[in-house]
């Protein structure tokens, strides 16, 4: 297969994570300036754009609601000259006398990478995967197992073959495995009671009363998928081995969990090296039923739409302490809420020890916190609750720096995206309205 193009539905894509926008879009400036009406003065302005090579591609003028002698111009320019510009916009103010407003810049560097819009689009993620869940490590506990190693192709394939909207395929799982099940299940539940969240404990029952979680059964993705969207719209997707942190994330955004459907190697039912479905339904699963934590697993999505790589990383290390490995406080104790210490025997325990150092989570801290995947770790972060973490996300999302911001219509399982400088346009235009009907009628006053 040719590694830039591939086919997926039948149609010709990129294969890319970083698809750029159109090069007609490339390095676009917006300025808004307003200038005296008078015979001459706009084609001043404009032999200086032509004097310093720079291309308008579009102008707009209408009289200013400020200024009844003044008329406002809205201009598109190429930015591939941009120190002249700098020039320019002060020689507008200065020797001009006009006022100008810088609406955006958009440098090339800048560019957007792809992000998907429609639910529909995760689809594409299926073929982006960075390794199939076949392949093991050499030491991962089923790597010299062939029984097994089938096993997990069997996985792989159902998840690479999935698309939105299909019911997620039922497996009958062996009795060795769901012998495996039954160890983790039984230890666990054991530590629920005294170590997880309010919200773990009372959505547990529920996934025993209606999707079949029991000692004795592995659940089915499509059944806790179809829980989920009836409390939360979230809802589980089957994903066929490791996604980057951009794809991971994006999937959020639109309320979906990419879901492993195997289970760990029978010869260490309570170590696994990857995520397996004991990690998935035993502690994410019961959260993504809570609509504060939903809601929050949600904003970290979204803030990961179209952000650059830097932040990318950043969000994903938040969602490392948080969604993974988060404490949250209840009255005067901790509690675990994240889904890797719900889901270790082991660290479930120690998380709450007085072994590992407790900070409280500040986003601009924990995003940058170095971690280890490979032993219990030695710090935790400490939500105050889950509407709080939410807050500080919705905060350190605003500083990411993206020329749009993004909105989720869940009925429509579609991305809005809101053009900044549209939207200061529009904010301008609405003030300048306002500002008119006030002078009018303090004139209509004298
Ligand atoms: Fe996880």
């Amino acid at each position: 297969m040719d590694s830039q193009h591939c086919k997926m539905n039948g149609d010709s894509f990129q294969e890319s994570s970083y698809i750029e926008d159109s090069p007609s879009k490339n390095g676009v400036i917006s300025l808004i300036f307003s200038l005296k009406e008078e015979v001459g003065a706009l084609a001043k302005v404009l032999r200086t754009f032509e004097e310093k090579g720079i291309n308008l591609t579009h102008i707009e003028s209408r009289p200013s609601r400020l200024n009844k002698d003044e008329y406002e111009f809205f201009i598109n320019l190429e930015g591939k000259n941009v120190p002249a510009l700098d020039k320019i916009i002060k020689s507008l103010r200065s020797d001009i006398g006009a006022t100008v407003h810088e609406l955006s810049r958009t440098k090339e560097k800048d560019t957007v990478p792809w992000f998907p819009r429609s639910i529909q689009e995760l689809d594409r993620f299926a073929n982006q995967i960075l390794s199939y869940g076949a392949e093991l490590d050499a030491d991962h506990p089923g790597f010299k197992d062939p029984v097994y190693r089938a096993r997990r192709k069997e996985f792989a394939d159902i998840a690479y073959s999935y698309r939105h909207g299909q019911p997620i395929p039922r497996v009958t799982y062996t009795e060795e495995e769901k012998k495996t099940w039954g160890t983790v299940f039984r230890e666990l539940k054991s530590l629920y009671p005294t170590h997880a969240c309010y919200e773990h404990n009372h959505v547990f029952p529920l996934l025993e009363k209606y999707c079949g979680y029991r000692e004795d059964n592995i659940p089915q993705l499509e059944d806790i998928s179809n829980f989920l969207q009836s409390c939360t719209g979230f809802r589980l997707r089957p994903v066929a081995g490791l996604l980057s942190s951009r794809d991971f994330l994006a999937g959020l955004a639109f309320r979906v969990f990419h879901s492993t459907q195997y289970i760990r190697h029978s010869s260490k039912p309570m170590y696994t090296p990857e995520p397996d479905i004991c990690h998935e339904l035993l502690g994410h699963v019961p959260l993504f039923a809570d609509p504060s934590f939903a809601q929050f697993s949600q904003e970290i999505g979204l803030a990961s739409l179209g952000a650059p790589d830097d932040f990318i990383e950043k969000l994903a290390t938040v969602y490392w302490f948080t969604v993974e490995y988060g404490l949250c406080k209840e009255g005067d104790s901790l509690k675990a809420y994240g889904a890797g210490l719900l889901s270790s025997f082991g660290e479930l325990q120690y998380c709450l020890s007085s072994k590992p150092e407790i900070r409280p989570l500040v986003l601009e801290k924990t995003s940058v916190q170095k971690y280890c995947v490979t032993e219990f770790q030695p710090l935790y972060y400490v939500a105050e609750s889950f509407q709080d973490a939410k807050e500080k996300l919705r905060k350190f999302a605003q500083t990411i720096p993206r020329p749009f911001s993004v909105r989720y219509n869940p009925y429509t399982q579609r991305i809005e995206v809101l053009d900044n400088a549209k939207q200061l346009k529009n904010l301008a235009d609405t003030i300048n309205s306002e500002i008119g009907i006030l002078c009018n009628a303090l004139q209509k006053i004298k």
